[in-house]
């Protein structure tokens, strides 16, 4: 419901929110009107449900700290969000927390930030090809992709709850997405569930009718439900003749309920992964559809970005915990990775409602 408030609130792509009492000349982006310090947060999209959250999560906790947030949602196009960094640097942001859209479009804009001093934080998606990066919040990625295989092979029976091959031999025909090309973490998401799903490609036990084995051909630009329904529908044709589709990999909750309504004619619901615990995603867990995600907790996602953006403006260092995986191409970014959790029906009462992430009503 909060989400949903905000989504609307964020119609108009802008939302300036400021701690304590604002006065009528706070609702200019262009000038807040006071001397706290103004925080430019740039997000994709409205229209992938996390991403309300993530906002929703940043510039709350940003605001109770006392600082102006200039939100901005870019409807996933990377021309507008280079408009909406571009604005807020015009309108002295002290900071630039971002979401990329497109993670290797940003360097012009960002040069106009690096020469105004005015530090950034990659939220979530690494920022490639800049030195004009300073830190990166996100989760361990390589582990998401690594859950994810490992959830299709234990969904299919190919190792057992412990993770340990059972032997099956299958063959089991699955399926295999991917996320969008133009965002790393796709990469990376796909580079660890290939590392857990690779030798039983390799030996047969798992097999891909389709032959689209390759991430590039698995990819799903703008990680889109309607492309991935698309792509899912065109694959169809030896399991409507009998075939049975043991399991898909999907990257992202919203491409894994596309998955399972374009496969809904087939009569069975096959193995299918996600990630995001997405409200409707968690619901078919529920249910028992699809098999499982990977929760990643968003607020403390939003902690950790927050810390950095205090840290910063106070003259300090940010916490880090990696300064190796993340190669932009012009530095390795340090970053501070949290840790995904892999949610499947046995678990996501204890995982997401004790931990008052979703109440039980939202989940019904
Ligand atoms: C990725 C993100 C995923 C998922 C996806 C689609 O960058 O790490 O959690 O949300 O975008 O929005």
């Amino acid at each position: 419901m909060r989400a949903r408030t905000m989504a609307a609130l964020l119609g108009a792509g802008v939302l300036v929110l400021t701690a304590g009492c604002a006065g009528p000349q706070d609702a200019d982006p262009q000038d807040a009107g006071d001397d706290k310090p103004l925080v430019g947060v740039a997000m994709p999209s409205v229209e992938l449900e996390r991403w309300v959250t993530d906002g929703d999560n940043v510039s709350a906790q940003l605001t109770s700290l006392g600082y102006d947030v200039d939100m901005r949602y870019a409807e996933d196009d990377p021309a507008t969000q280079v408009e909406q960094l571009q604005a807020m640097i015009d309108a002295g942001a002290d900071a630039l927390v971002v979401a990329s859209v497109d993670g290797t479009a940003l360097s012009g804009v960002l040069a106009d930030a690096a020469a105004a001093d005015i530090p950034v934080i990659a939220y979530d998606r690494l920022i490639s090809g800049t030195d004009a990066v300073d830190y990166y919040a996100s989760f361990d990625n390589f582990r998401v992709g690594v859950l994810q295989g490992t959830a299709l092979l234990r969904g299919l029976g190919v190792v057992d709850a412990t993770g340990r091959p059972t032997g099956a031999a299958g063959p089991f025909a699955v399926e295999l997405f991917a996320g969008s090309p133009d965002d790393n973490n796709a990469t990376v998401f796909w580079d660890g569930a290939m590392s857990v799903l690779r030798p039983y490609l390799d030996s047969g036990v798992l097999t891909v009718p389709s032959g689209q084995v390759q991430r590039e051909q698995g990819a799903t630009q703008g990680w889109s439900a309607d492309l991935a329904g698309e792509r899912m529908a065109s694959l169809l044709g030896p399991y409507r003749g009998g075939l049975r589709l043991d399991g898909v990999l999907s990257p992202y909750d919203g491409i894994s309920q596309a998955v399972i309504a374009a496969t809904a004619e087939l009569g069975y619901v096959p193995v299918v992964t996600g990630q995001d615990a997405e409200v409707d995603a968690v619901r078919s867990v529920a249910a028992g559809e699809q098999y499982a995600t990977v929760y990643k907790d968003t607020r403390q996602l939003a902690e950790v970005t927050v810390q950095m953006v205090e840290a910063l403006l106070d003259g300090g260092e940010p916490e880090v915990n990696d300064t190796t995986s993340y190669d932009n191409g012009v530095k390795v970014v340090p970053a501070y990775l949290l840790a995904p959790q892999e949610v499947t029906k046995d678990s996501y009462s204890k995982v997401l409602v004790d931990s008052g992430y979703y109440t039980a009503e939202e989940l019904r």
